[in-house]
């Protein structure tokens, strides 16, 4: 793995896999009394967040915390990027207070490998979502928590149907995901109205649909996408009720599922719009393991490139 994560790119199947694997064996830990582990006692991780979050920024600040780390949380919103302060001033002030590892969230796509790639400062960066480019630690906590559900002996998502639906076009969490899922060996098949779809997606690696209600009932996997209406400038719907009745989870197909399929949410949700009340709520939703997986998987990242040796079967528990 490299010493940044920039984008699902960066991970190989197995470094992936290996991901996942440390997810789960920090996640016995978590389970048991002892839930701090002192692997990074003395290291210092900054949450730089340009843009709102609840679940990220929360699970990365519990993540750091439960090794021990120091977390320092740096909104743009009330410090001096208000006053005009720039990227590579805000980067240079962290080295200066020593930062081993910086998560950022920014609006603008390629603000992680900016940062990254800048010289400004020596830390690990990790992207915890850059415009519509990429979410890849979200794509990761998703293929656990589908894992969990399907696993199987090679610890990928071989044989498995995952339809992502809605708002793809405004979707960083779509891209990662489909970068990974893909990348684990699902078959992924992103259905969407034509114009919440990328210009380009013939050349992407999966199946794309127009048909909700054609694709659903084949499916293993369900992934819904919040309708990003903050990056919407223009007119992509008609009304919110056509959207609905043509691309929402609606409580009529739920029920045309497979009684083994579940139903996924990145979060925030808009109910009432992409997905039902009773959806997001219903016994094969698991929108809230998702957030629960969000603090393992970040765990594990923090973990890797922090100098942690991959946990694959046994936790480290001295420092
Ligand atoms: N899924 C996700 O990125 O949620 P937040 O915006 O709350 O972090």
């Amino acid at each position: 793995m490299n010493s940044h994560l920039l984008s699902i790119n960066d991970l190989s199947v197995v470094e992936a896999i290996a991901i996942l694997n440390t997810a789960e064996e920090l996640g016995k830990i978590s389970d048991g009394p002892m839930k701090k582990l002192p692997t990074l006692r003395g290291r210092t991780i900054v949450n730089l967040f340009f843009e709102d979050s609840t679940r990220t920024r929360i699970s990365f600040e519990t993540a750091a915390k439960r090794l021990s780390a120091d977390v320092i949380n740096f909104s743009a919103k009330g410090s001096s990027v208000s006053k005009g302060e720039s990227l590579k001033d805000t980067a240079q002030t962290l080295q200066a207070i020593g930062a081993d590892a910086v998560v950022i969230r920014h609006s603008a796509s390629g603000a992680a490998q900016r940062l990254a790639d800048s010289g400004w400062i020596s830390a690990a960066v990790i992207n915890a979502g850059d415009g519509t480019h990429e979410h890849p630690t979200q794509a990761l906590l998703d293929a656990l928590t589908i894992r969990q559900h399907f696993p199987n002996n090679g610890g990928d998502l071989s044989g498995l149907k995952i339809a992502i639906v809605g708002d793809v076009l405004h979707s960083r969490v779509a891209r990662s995901n489909v970068l990974l899922l893909t990348k684990l060996g699902a078959q992924v098949t992103l259905i969407a109205p034509p114009t919440l779809l990328p210009v380009g997606i013939e050349t992407w690696p999966v199946s794309y649909s127009f048909d909700l209600d054609q694709v659903l009932p084949e499916m293993d996997v369900v992934m819904m996408l919040r309708v990003q209406q903050e990056r919407m400038s223009n007119f992509f719907f008609p009304t919110a009720r056509e959207y609905s009745k043509s691309y929402g989870l609606t409580n009529a197909r739920l029920a045309c599922l497979k009684s083994t399929a579940i139903v996924m949410h990145p979060g925030p949700m808009n109910r009432g719009l992409e997905i039902s009340s009773e959806s997001a709520d219903a016994k094969n939703s698991v929108v809230l393991e998702q957030v629960a997986n969000g603090v393992l998987i970040r765990m594990a990242v923090l973990y890797t490139l922090l100098g942690g040796v991959p946990l694959q079967g046994g936790a480290e528990t001295k420092s």
